[in-house]
């Protein structure tokens, strides 16, 4: 395990912001990964483990800290099972099953991050969702410092969260199913064309608010006339209203600013608090 000192995470971030790690690991294994967390508790500093860098806002002073970037990429089909570490790619890993034959993965296609932060968020698009076809996790609790199984039926999924705490995936098994490759390879075309009809491309996070039950974020912030507001470097997309691009080289700063006019904004017009579905780093 190499431990680098004082790493830019903006380097490993999809928003491309973000201050440095006071320490950071690459990790390929899970010893590597239980070895990390290791030397974070016995230095008493915070860790956290990031995968794709694609749902995350990193503060611009860093996080003191070690930071674990996940790339646990095994890769493994027995029959109609698959053995996947959590640090794979989703997109890769729905192209790779498409190419192979395997459906019922289709609608995540365009989810930027990895199968492991997919699991812990609850991802989903287009009426997919990352549980469907899950079968178990092997995680690291801890606590208890222990690796384990758990069984999709002691997971509680919902909209974009799960009740997983307090572990970190390792790996994930999912039920594969055969089929014609063509139709699945077609379906995935269908959903990449909405995607990009419908979202901006750009330095982003994805929706930077989840769904307010019953409302769409984006339909609000669009109602509020905030599209195309542009506070620093960080800019609404005039595409979705959802989406807080980094459009010329924003600070964690300018991220946040715009994401308090917008909560006021739709806070006053509506009445509804959003709530981010990013995750804070480091402030
Ligand atoms: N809308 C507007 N103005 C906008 C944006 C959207 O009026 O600026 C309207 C649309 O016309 C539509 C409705 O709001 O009637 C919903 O918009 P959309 O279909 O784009 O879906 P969404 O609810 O904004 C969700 C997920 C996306 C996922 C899509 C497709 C959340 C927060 N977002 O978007 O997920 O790709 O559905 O399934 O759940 C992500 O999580 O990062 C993400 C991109």
């Amino acid at each position: 395990m190499k431990i680098n000192k004082n790493i830019k995470l903006s380097k490993f971030t999809s928003y491309k912001i973000g201050g440095p790690a006071d320490y950071l690991t690459i990790v390929e294994t899970e010893a590597e990964l239980i070895d990390a967390i290791k030397f974070a508790s016995k230095k008493n500093i915070p860790w956290v483990v990031l995968g794709k860098g694609s749902n995350v806002l990193v503060s611009d002073n860093g996080f003191s800290g070690l930071t674990i970037i996940n790339k646990l990429c095994s890769f493994k089909i027995l029959e109609d099972k698959l053995t996947i570490g959590s640090g794979y790619s989703l997109v890769a890993m729905v192209n790779k099953l498409a190419r192979d034959g395997f459906s019922g993965f289709e609608g995540l296609c365009g989810i930027p991050g990895t199968v492991g932060a997919a699991i812990v968020g609850s991802a989903g698009a287009w009426g997919y969702e990352i549980s469907d076809n899950l079968i178990s996790i092997r995680v690291y609790d801890i606590k208890n410092k222990k690796v384990k199984n758990i069984k999709k039926n002691k997971i509680k999924f919902e909209y974009r969260k799960s009740n997983l705490e307090n572990i970190i995936i390792l790996s994930a098994n999912f039920n594969l199913q055969k089929n014609d490759i063509e139709k699945i390879q077609e379906k995935i075309k269908l959903f990449i064309k909405k995607r990009i009809e419908k979202q901006p491309i750009g330095f982003s996070c994805g929706s930077f608010f989840k769904n307010p039950e019953g409302y769409s974020a984006g339909e609000l912030i669009d109602k509020c006339g905030l599209k195309g507001l542009k506070i620093g470097g960080a800019i609404v997309s005039e595409k979705h209203g959802n989406f807080i691009i980094n459009s010329d080289g924003a600070k964690a700063k300018d991220i946040i600013d715009i994401s308090k006019i917008i909560k006021n904004k739709v806070k006053k017009e509506f009445k509804i608090v959003l709530e981010e579905e990013i995750k804070y780093i480091g402030f």
